[in-house]
C-alpha cells in the first residue's frame, strides 16, 4: 500500500486489458488515477470499479489520436488537481499481418494510435511536468518492439518507434527531472490475444507464444507490477530504459 501515493496518474485505454489493471493497481497504492479511453462505458466502469474499491479514480473520454482531446484532457487535470505526476501510454492496436498483405490504411491506423497517440501524449503532458520540476512517462511497447516474430509487420515497426521515442524523450527531457522508460509486454492474456490464445489451434497459440520459456500467457496484472515500479520513486533512477516482462520470450 502507498507506493505512489499523492501521485496523480494519467492511463492511456484503462477501459480493458492491461490499462485496466494499471489503474486498479495504481489506486490500490494510493494513486489518483485518471482512467482515459475511448471506450467510454467500460473506462466508466473501471473507474467505478476502482472508487466502489475505496480507491481514487475518475473517467475522462480520451482518443489518443485526436491531439485538441489530449490538450482539454490535460488541461482539465491539471486544472483539478493542480499536476499531473506519471503519464501511461497503453492504449494500443494490434494488426496481425506481413507486409505484403498489410494495407496502407492500415498501416496508418496502427501508426496514429501506436505511435502519434504516444507522441501526441508526450507532447501534451510535458509543460504542466517542466513546471512541477518532475515526472514519469512510462510507454507502453512490447517485446515486438525488440525482436522480430511473424505476421506483425506494421504492429513490430510502431512498437521499436515507441521503443526509441522513449530513449529521446528521456535525453531531452532528464534536465527538467522528468523520466521516460518503455515496458516490454511479452505474450499477456488481454482480449488483444483472445482470440489467438483461447480461439486458435494448437500451431497457431504455439507460434504466439514463441520461446515463452515461462511456457504460459501473462495475467495482466503481472505486467502492471513494472507499469507500479516505474511510476513510484522507487525507479528514480531509471531513465531511458526498457523493462521486458516476458516469462523470457527474448532470453533466447
Ligand atoms: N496483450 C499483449 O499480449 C500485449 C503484448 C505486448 C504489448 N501490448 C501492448 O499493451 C497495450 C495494452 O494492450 P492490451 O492487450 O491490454 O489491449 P486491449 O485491447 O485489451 O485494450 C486496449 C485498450 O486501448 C483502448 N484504445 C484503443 N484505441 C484507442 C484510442 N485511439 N484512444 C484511446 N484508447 C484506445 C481500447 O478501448 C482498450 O480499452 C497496447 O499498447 C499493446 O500494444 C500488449
Amino acid at each position: 500500500m502507498g507506493r505512489v501515493s499523492g501521485k496523480v496518474i494519467l492511463v492511456t485505454g484503462g477501459a480493458m486489458g492491461m490499462g485496466r489493471t494499471h489503474c486498479e493497481l495504481l489506486a490500490e497504492e494510493g494513486g489518483t488515477v485518471i482512467v482515459t479511453d475511448m471506450n467510454e462505458s467500460e473506462g466508466q466502469a473501471t473507474a467505478d470499479s476502482i472508487n466502489n474499491a475505496g480507491g481514487k479514480a475518475e473517467f475522462l473520454p480520451l482518443n489518443v489520436t485526436d491531439d485538441t482531446n489530449w490538450k482539454s484532457v490535460v488541461d482539465q487535470v491539471v486544472t483539478k488537481h493542480g499536476k499531473v505526476d506519471v503519464l501511461v501510454n497503453n492504449a494500443g492496436i494490434l494488426i496481425f499481418k506481413a507486409v505484403e498483405e498489410t494495407t496502407t490504411e492500415e498501416w496508418d491506423r496502427i501508426f496514429n494510435v501506436n505511435v502519434k497517440g504516444v507522441f501526441f501524449g508526450t507532447k501534451a503532458i510535458l509543460p504542466a511536468m517542466k513546471k512541477a520540476g518532475s515526472g514519469s512517462i512510462i510507454n507502453i511497447s512490447s517485446i515486438y518492439g525488440i525482436v522480430g516474430a511473424p505476421m506483425a509487420a506494421a504492429y513490430q515497426a510502431t512498437k521499436g518507434a515507441v521503443r526509441l521515442l522513449t530513449k529521446s524523450t528521456a535525453v531531452d527531457y532528464a534536465q527538467y527531472n522528468i523520466r521516460v522508460n518503455s515496458v516490454h509486454p511479452g505474450v499477456i492474456d488481454t482480449a488483444m490475444t483472445k482470440d489467438l490464445l483461447h480461439g486458435g489451434d494448437k500451431e497457431s497459440i504455439k507460434a504466439l507464444m514463441g520461446t515463452t520459456i515461462l511456457n504460459r500467457p501473462a495475467q495482466p496484472r503481472e505486467v502492471s507490477y513494472a507499469v507500479l515500479h516505474l511510476a513510484s520513486d522507487e525507479s528514480s533512477f531509471m531513465n531511458g530504459s526498457e523493462m521486458v516482462v516476458d516469462g523470457g520470450y527474448t532470453a533466447q
